[in-house]
């Protein structure tokens, strides 16, 4: 009987061990890293941002003011969500877009790109980022255009958010899988990660292509 009881305690104390053993390794683990959301990184806004903005302010570029006038073009639906560092959503974010319209040509005085302009584009719009930091435009995919003889600008989208409690981020927008991306000079500046943050593939859903680009903003 005293053989069992000391085989008893001798297999209690050695699961006890063993039981301390494992909290003692589990507290030496390091405690998760907080969900992190690394910031878009920036672009110049270019020389194009238009000087007068449209009378037409709203996030649908793919008419001015009568719908049934319709731009030229791909229609392409952007949505996406704008956060801070720590992956929480920024509610009220201004979100502004421009571009070029389907020949490559922006709606600017200083655009010497002799494409046409396309008077049923709007060119620029804005949208605000709902509680959870979702915003959304309708536009058409922009064209490429040449910046000089040995230099394409493949099609992309300039973008400014702006946030009371953020830093204001200005970047570009870019489309996944266009040959014209990885001869840009300005996407090339870029880390392979940075380039994936800006590049957007696009979906086809109920007819329509759909992108989800979505951005991280600095606290002040
Ligand atoms: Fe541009």
């Amino acid at each position: 009987m005293e053989n069992v009881f000391k085989l008893s305690r001798r297999l209690f104390v050695k699961s006890a061990f063993a039981l301390a053993t494992l909290v003692a390794a589990e507290m030496m683990k390091p405690v998760p890293a907080r969900a992190a959301c690394i910031p878009t990184p920036r672009e110049t806004a270019g020389p194009f941002y238009p000087l007068k903005l449209p009378l037409d302010k709203d996030n649908d570029l793919t008419f001015v003011n009568r719908p049934s006038q319709k731009a030229l073009g791909e229609v392409i639906l952007i949505q996406g969500r704008v956060r801070d560092e720590s992956c929480q959503p920024v509610a009220g974010a201004s979100v502004e877009i421009w571009q070029a319209c389907t020949t490559g040509k922006y709606n600017h005085p200083g655009d010497n790109n002799s494409a046409a302009l396309d008077p049923h584009f709007q060119y620029w719009g804005k949208a605000t980022t709902n509680a959870k930091g979702e915003y959304g435009f309708k536009t058409v995919k922009p064209g490429s255009y040449p910046v000089h003889w040995f230099w394409t600008r493949p099609p992309h989208i300039h973008f400014t958010v702006r946030s009371r409690s953020h830093l204001p981020l200005t970047t570009q927008m870019y489309f996944f899988g266009d040959p014209l991306n990885a001869k840009d000079r300005l996407f090339r500046k870029h880390s392979p990660t940075e380039q994936a943050q800006c590049t957007v593939l696009f979906r086809t859903v109920d007819h329509l292509p759909v992108g989800q680009f979505d951005l991280t903003l600095r606290k002040t």
